[in-house]
């Protein structure tokens, strides 16, 4: 098998993955880099990202006003030096980004502007109108082209790390337009795969989000932390599941339930704020967990609108008017009209809560190091922690940033303190073994078992049993089903037996990481007897600091469900709380 030699290898080209490059480039010219990705780098999901990014910058804010937001907004679940990390470097990292050309939106003095985003108490959401994903991955790609030494491999599916003797030494890889495999030897490695929301049917995300990345650090031994908390925005497109950015919410515009009634008051999130002028930390502005459990109980009391997709809200933003809209939100205008018929400047657009983001992922350290030496993780797929039970708005893209380039110096620490490279020997067995998997499974016939069908039924469950709310008796059945769909999957047989862009294959090897990534998610939730964030128990209805202040760690297993382990989470000097959010000035 041909292979590629590089000192640090990137699994993913998203805003992780490029940021990564960059600082590894800039810190080391002679650094080889090999940046490999599933997609092109501007398919990437961070493309998809609207409303901005948070860094302290305006005088009335402060770094410790972040840190309390962010601790709190987690429910006490995040690891308080890593939030001190990020809220430290993030400023900087979108200065720096402001000098690499991303055209952030302005004040009318020429200043960066900034935007109200939900759970925050001050104005910190740098933004690029309502594309800001776009810009900022656009920014950074645009950057990482001016170093030679990034070599790119766009369109490679990583199918296995190679690990030996306890150290991570590179990838194995199908190159999609041959179908070839490669080998990808490196001293160092970050993964920067994204998130894993496509393992439910209704979601924000893309469809290349299917948790491979958090699959293969898995499978070779590091824990996946905090997977039962998987987040719901509030405001998707009922008919696509497209995001409605916060920012909707940030720029003034309200929830009203079928009733005409603005429902978040009913909540713990009033009282009332007047119209077109939000109020920090409040009614729209709430946390996303606790506005989505909210869209959640009025379904159940009869207060949602039926559409024709099911069961909405009203996002009314009319009072903006036309020109704010243009101004600020210009894509939500373009999608709302496009997917739902309904333009934002004349009529309430119909919304519901959508699956957005794993708070849970590969476990990191504050420095993106995992515990198995060589691998570093940073970004979506990362859990390092800095969101615990609950991620706020727009601190995901300021996450990718700082823990990309953090992912990148540790890595650059590690091959510098010179660990002797893994024999040759060692790396083309490893390699030839994952071929062999590869074969036997292009090769496997008769079962009936298909990549659709078996995709559908977990998505079902997820979606019936892990969803805003969930139950022992749920999460039980739902923990059932996938370890029967895991031992269905084994026999899986794929239609294409071709080569060239073989997307069947690519959609199994997919799935195969759906369903591992799904396992944790399930399996953590039903040990986690408690209610903290985005993981809501109806038969364990309070938080519960005594037994689960604690990071869940699900540890695989190849053929049974994986072991929930738990570790303490770091708390420095933020005393769990109450979080309030009903105006009155508390935490
Ligand atoms: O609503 C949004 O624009 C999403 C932002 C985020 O998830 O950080």
């Amino acid at each position: 098998m041909e292979s590629v030699q590089s000192d640090v290898a990137i699994v993913g080209a998203g805003g992780a993955g490029l940021r990564a490059a960059i600082a590894l480039a800039q810190s080391d010219p002679k650094l080889r880099i090999a940046l490999i990705s599933k997609v092109y780098p501007m398919r990437s999901h961070t493309c998809a990202a609207e409303g901005g990014a948070a860094g302290v910058i305006k005088p009335d804010d402060s770094l410790e006003h972040h840190f309390n937001d962010t601790v709190g907004g987690g429910d006490w679940l995040c690891d308080q030096d890593a939030v001190d990390y990020l809220v430290q470097e993030a400023p900087k990292e979108l200065i720096q980004l402001e000098h690499w050309g991303c055209p952030w939106s302005r004040e009318p003095d020429g200043s960066v502007a900034v935007r109200p985003f939900g759970g925050m108490k001050k104005q910190r959401t740098w933004f690029a109108a309502d594309k800001s994903g776009f810009h900022i991955l656009h920014t950074l790609f645009q950057t990482s082209l001016q170093f030679a030494s990034i070599e790119r491999f766009d369109e490679y599916y990583v199918t296995e790390l190679l690990v030996h003797e306890g150290r991570c030494a590179g990838v194995v890889a199908i190159e999609m337009r041959s179908g070839q495999m490669r080998r990808f030897d490196a001293r160092a490695l970050i993964i920067a795969g994204g998130g894993a929301g496509r393992m439910f049917p209704f979601t924000t995300n893309g469809a290349i989000k299917t948790g491979d990345g958090m699959a293969l650090a898995y499978r070779a031994g590091v824990a996946l932390k905090d997977m039962e908390f998987v987040q719901y925005h509030p405001t998707g497109l009922p008919s696509t599941g497209t995001l409605l950015t916060e920012a909707c919410r940030g720029e003034g515009g309200v929830l009203l339930n079928k009733n005409g009634r603005r429902f978040l008051q009913d909540y713990g999130m009033g009282p009332e704020t007047p119209l077109g002028k939000p109020v920090f930390k409040t009614m729209e502005l709430g946390p996303r967990d606790r506005v989505s459990q909210a869209f959640w109980q009025e379904q159940k009391k009869g207060n949602m609108m039926p559409t024709q997709w099911g069961d909405a809200m009203l996002l009314d933003m009319r009072h903006l008017g036309e020109k704010t809209i243009n101004e600020r939100l210009p894509l939500v205008r373009d999608m709302s009209i496009s997917y739902m018929g309904v333009d934002p400047v004349t009529d309430p657009v119909p919304v519901r809560p959508v699956v957005h983001y794993m708070m849970g992922g590969i476990d990191t350290d504050t420095r993106a190091a995992t515990r198995l030496p060589g691998l570093f993780a940073a970004g979506e797929c990362a859990c390092v922690s800095i969101n615990g039970a609950n991620r706020l708005g727009s601190n995901s893209l300021t996450e990718l940033l700082v823990f990309g380039r953090r992912a990148a110096l540790s890595a650059l620490e590690y091959v510098k303190a010179g660990a002797a490279p893994v024999n040759e020997g060692a790396r083309a067995a490893l390699a030839t073994a994952a071929q062999g998997r590869l074969r036997e499974l292009m090769q496997r016939s008769g079962s009936g078992e298909t990549v659709a069908g078996l995709r559908k039924e977990m998505m079902q469950t997820m979606e019936q049993n892990a969803g805003i709310y969930r139950t022992s008796e749920g999460l039980t059945e739902a923990c059932a089903k996938l370890s029967e769909l895991r031992r269905r999957y084994a026999r899986i047989e794929l239609h294409d037996k071709t080569n060239v862009y073989n997307t069947d294959l690519l959609q199994a090897l997919e799935l195969g990481s759906m369903l591992d990534c799904a396992e944790a998610v399930t399996q953590s939730a039903l040990a986690r007897q408690e209610s903290r964030g985005a993981h809501q128990r109806l038969d364990f209805t309070a938080r519960d600091d005594v037994k689960f202040l604690r990071h869940s760690l699900a540890l695989y297993a190849q053929n049974e469900p994986p072991r929930i382990d738990y570790r303490d989470v770091v708390i420095t000097r933020s005393q769990p709380g109450v979080r309030d959010y009903s105006g009155g000035g508390g935490k």
